[in-house]
Parts: C-alpha cells; sequence; structure tokens
C-alpha cells in the first residue's frame, strides 16, 4: 500500500493506494471517519449487485459501524442528477443520520461525485469518505474535493468543494473492471503526463510496447504517479483560483461531446476526443509542437480510445461548449499544452474556439 497525504490544513486527509482486504478497507475508512452516529453507505448499484469485493465490504462496515444503512445508487453517471442526489438527501433524513453522522461513497467517480456533494449539502454538510472501485475515479474524481451533479444543460453543472476524510483506491477492484473502462481511466493519465509529469507519458508508451501496460504493477505505477501528480496541483490551488484549472486539460470539448452523446461515451472516451482538438488548438495558435498530436492520437489509440474528433464537430455539440462551467461571459480559461509537462493556460474566446477545431479537424 502507498499512502499519499494531501495537506490542506485542517482539511488535510490520506489516499491509500492498493490492494486491500476487506478488513483492511474497513479499518483505514472507519480510523479516517471516527465514531459517527450513523452512516450512509452510497454505493453504485450496478457494483454492489455483481461484485463480491463490494458485497464484503459493505457487509462489515454495517457491522463495524454504528447506524450504517446501505443505499443502492443508479449505476454509473445516471446518479449525477439533481433528483438522484434529492433521493440520497430524503433517504439519509429517513434513516434519522444527525449531524454526527458521515457518508461513504463506494464506487467510481459518478458515485464519489454524488456520494460527496450530498454530504455537502445534507445537514450543510456532515463528512465523507471515498473508496474509489474504478481506475477513472482514482485519479480524477476522487481526490480533490470537487463534488457534483450534472444538470440537461450540461455536466457538473451544480456542486459544491468539499474534502473527503479519506480516499482508497482499491486496485483490488481492477481484475473485474471492464478493458474499456481501465482504457477510458487511462485516458486522464495520459493527460496527467501531458499537462504536468512527462515520465508518465514516456511509461505508457513503453508499457503500450512490450505489452506490460495491463499487468497490476504497471497499473499501480501509473495510478500512484496520477494521483501524485492531482494532489500537488489541488494543494497548490484547492479552489481553482489558477493552477487547478489545468486539470480540465481536453474537457471543454470532451464535456460538450460527453453531454451530446448522452453519457453514452465514457468520460475518459470523451476526454480523449478534447485532448485531440486541444493538441490542434494549441498549433494554430503556436503553442503546441506538431509532433506533439501525431505522439499522443497513437498512445491514445493503441488503447482502443477514440481519436476522430471530426464526426463530433456538429453545431448541436459545438453549441454546448457555451455552457462550460468555465465559461465567463464569451470566454473560457482554455489548457493549452506546450511540451508534455509544461502547459499554458489563456482566455479565448469561445466563437474563435469553435471556428478553430472546425478549420483545424474537418
Ligand atoms: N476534475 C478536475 C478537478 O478536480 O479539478
Amino acid at each position: 500500500m502507498t499512502t499519499l497525504p494531501v495537506p490542506l490544513g485542517n482539511r488535510s486527509y490520506q489516499v491509500h493506494v492498493g490492494t486491500f482486504d476487506a478488513e483492511q478497507a474497513c479499518r483505514l475508512l472507519t480510523d479516517a471517519l471516527g465514531a459517527p452516529t450513523g452512516v450512509a453507505l452510497l454505493t453504485d448499484g450496478r457494483l454492489l449487485e455483481r461484485s463480491a469485493r463490494a458485497q464484503t465490504l459493505v457487509a462489515l462496515l454495517q457491522q463495524r459501524l454504528r447506524n450504517a444503512a446501505v443505499l443502492a445508487l443508479p449505476a454509473g453517471e445516471a446518479c449525477k442528477t439533481m433528483s438522484a442526489v434529492e433521493a440520497s438527501c430524503q433517504w439519509m433524513a429517513e434513516q434519522g443520520l444527525d449531524r454526527g453522522a458521515a457518508v461513504v461513497g463506494i464506487g467510481g467517480g459518478a458515485t464519489s461525485d454524488h456520494a460527496g456533494f450530498a454530504a455537502a449539502i445534507y445537514l450543510r454538510g456532515i463528512p465523507f469518505a471515498t473508496y474509489s472501485t474504478t481506475l477513472l475515479g482514482m485519479v480524477d474524481a476522487a481526490v480533490g474535493g470537487k463534488t457534483g451533479a450534472d444538470l440537461p444543460a450540461g455536466k457538473n453543472l451544480v456542486g459544491a468543494f468539499h474534502q473527503p476524510r479519506v480516499v482508497l483506491a482499491d486496485l483490488g477492484c481492477f481484475e473485474t473492471l471492464p478493458r474499456r473502462e481501465i482504457a477510458a481511466g487511462l485516458a486522464e493519465v495520459v493527460k496527467a503526463g501531458l499537462i504536468a509529469t512527462p515520465a508518465i507519458l514516456d511509461r505508457i508508451e513503453r508499457h503500450l510496447v512490450d505489452g506490460t501496460l495491463y499487468e497490476p504493477a504497471a497499473l499501480d505505477e501509473l495510478v500512484t504517479m496520477s494521483i501524485r501528480m492531482k494532489i500537488d496541483v489541488v494543494t497548490s490551488d484547492e479552489r481553482e483560483a489558477g493552477r487547478r484549472a489545468i486539470l480540465n486539460f481536453g474537457h471543454t470539448l470532451g464535456h460538450a461531446i460527453e453531454s451530446a452523446a448522452g453519457y453514452e461515451l465514457l468520460h475518459g472516451e470523451a476526454v480523449s476526443l478534447g485532448m485531440i482538438a486541444a493538441l490542434a488548438l494549441g498549433e494554430i495558435r503556436g503553442h503546441t509542437p506538431r509532433q506533439l498530436r501525431p505522439r499522443v492520437r497513437a498512445a491514445l489509440e493503441h488503447l482502443g480510445l477514440p481519436v476522430d474528433v471530426a464526426p463530433w464537430l456538429r453545431p448541436d455539440v459545438l453549441a454546448r461548449m457555451d455552457v462550460d462551467k468555465k465559461r465567463r461571459s464569451d470566454r473560457v480559461k482554455f489548457v493549452f499544452v506546450r511540451q508534455p509537462g509544461d502547459c499554458l493556460l489563456e482566455d479565448v474566446r469561445l466563437d474563435d474556439l469553435k471556428r478553430d477545431v472546425v478549420a483545424a479537424l474537418v
């Protein structure tokens, strides 16, 4: 197990990365939560149905924690609606949870966004912990305290900053995680290499060549490196006043594609397309060297991720860029990569982005 501290003053916590048995996971969660008066175990419903690992952990938490009750959430992104969050809060009230209670989110990134948001708003805020079961959830949503839900108008348009008390990234869950989901999570790992830690990109490429990418040791190292990078960014800028925005690389068009696709595409698949578009836009503005896009495209293609952006550059998809939560008036803070590990934030007019992305890629 690797333990990574997240130093945020009185909101500090630890991220534990490893393969945990239920006893160990239960102890790490209960140690961090103390002695809550009740616990809402908000769990991805499909995971709960299918994963013996999750079932054993939930049963143990119910034994060890006072008034612990489990609620099965709609699977995946379907739980990130305001009505689903309201249903969880209503259920928590029906369970009699008071201000001494806590929430544990068990599942991927959507589950931890939902669980953290419910914890942030229930009784104006109670503690929560995250047991992350997907690669994407581990390297992105679980760390940094962004919680929230989607609106029909767009992704993550409501939310709150609410730091967890502890995060467990259980690599043992990869045994049953579909390869498509692992690959989609690796899109965010590629992003980590592009925006901050070039060694991550080098390692992915090496593992792709020698066929070792999906070996547990390789995934462990890449997940740990990516979480380290995220911790470094979020502790330098917890509330996204500046630097944290680099984590949005590939997300302006990525989110637009994801919501236009009705969440048929996985988040990482949409981000794969969004990163290709962002690299092309960087070339047009003279920020990104032309050799970088083919290099990144080759890695993403090798991962089986979508890279053909042109079919997505329809007016209805481009219009969704207007509801990007980073928009200020007619501009958005856009992330350009100059070299792996070196990026630039620039205020760009959305209309210019739309025009240029079509010119570059259609
Ligand atoms: N997922 C982007 C962030 O945590 O800031």
